[in-house]
């Protein structure tokens, strides 16, 4: 039985089918592993090789990969989100409660929005220190580095603009406050040293598309929230890993 199976299983695999999608045979040994992940779209994302200590999960404590799956989390939820959110004064907050109360498993998904947010914003500061504790960001990862503390502001701003979307008390005074103090940014900052512009044209106007948190604001937070700060994160998180890779891989003790 297990011969006449595994005879079906090389027919099936040696069939004009398969090869013409898996261009390497099927591999058998070392070499034709290696082949095969480089040979792959999705595999070759990984390297052939790692040594092994690099891969121990007490070095990285899979901190990286963690804040990227909740970011992955983060994006389908968002998306689900956006079939029951209008981002206007008169609809936002009741549509938060709509979606709590009576859409089916809406407050669980809410709630893995929210939560999934919190916990990225705490993976990515680990991951950061993690980094930091094991020397990683010395030569040749110091552009990394400095790619991560990109990453770090993004994650945080993806946060901030989240948090006037569901137009509640808690939002709007968090974002009048949050917002209040680009007013004392310098020279761009209607009341901060050096200030070259008046309340209708500096940081916080730009901000809020306005003087006060109102239906602009609340639109701009939504755009940048739902596309822009995505998209810029998505581009940077690619560009993180190959840097990884192009930096000789994650780093290992000597
Ligand atoms: C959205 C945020 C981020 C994501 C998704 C992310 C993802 C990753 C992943 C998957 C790795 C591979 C190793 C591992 O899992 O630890 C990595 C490595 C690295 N990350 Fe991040 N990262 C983020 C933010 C940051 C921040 C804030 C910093 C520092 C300021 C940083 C600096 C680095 C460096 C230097 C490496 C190479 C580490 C090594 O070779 O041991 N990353 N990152």
């Amino acid at each position: 039985m297990r011969a006449f199976l595994s005879r079906i299983l090389d027919g099936v695999l040696r069939s004009q089918f398969v090869r013409s999608i898996y261009k390497t045979q099927w591999p058998v040994n070392r070499r034709m592993r290696m082949l095969t992940v480089l040979g792959s779209c999705l595999l070759h994302l990984h390297p052939t090789r790692i040594p092994r200590s690099a891969v121990r999960v007490c070095f990285t404590w899979c901190l990286g990969g963690l804040s990227f799956f909740l970011f992955v989390l983060l994006t389908i939820t968002g998306i689900l989100l956006m079939f029951y959110y209008r981002p206007t004064v008169a609809h936002a907050y009741a549509d938060m409660k709509y979606l709590e109360f009576d859409v089916p498993f809406g407050i669980l998904l809410r709630n893995l929005h929210r939560w999934g947010a919190h916990a990225m914003v705490i993976t990515v500061m680990l991951h950061m220190f993690r980094v930091f504790l094991t020397g990683s960001y010395k030569p040749p990862r110091q552009f990394n580095w400095v790619v991560g503390v990109a990453l770090l502001v993004l994650t945080l701003l993806l946060s901030f603009t989240g948090y006037l979307l569901p137009w509640d008390q808690l939002s709007m005074w968090a974002i009048t406050v949050g917002t209040n103090m680009a007013k004392a940014t310098p020279f761009l900052g209607a009341e901060g040293p050096f200030s070259l512009v008046d309340e209708t044209s500096d940081a916080r106007f730009l901000l809020l598309g306005g003087r006060f948190v109102g239906q602009a604001a609340l639109l701009r937070f939504y755009v940048w929230h739902c596309i822009g700060l995505p998209f810029i994160a998505a581009c940077i998180m690619a560009f993180h890993f190959w840097r990884v890779r192009k930096d000789g891989g994650i780093s290992h003790p000597l």
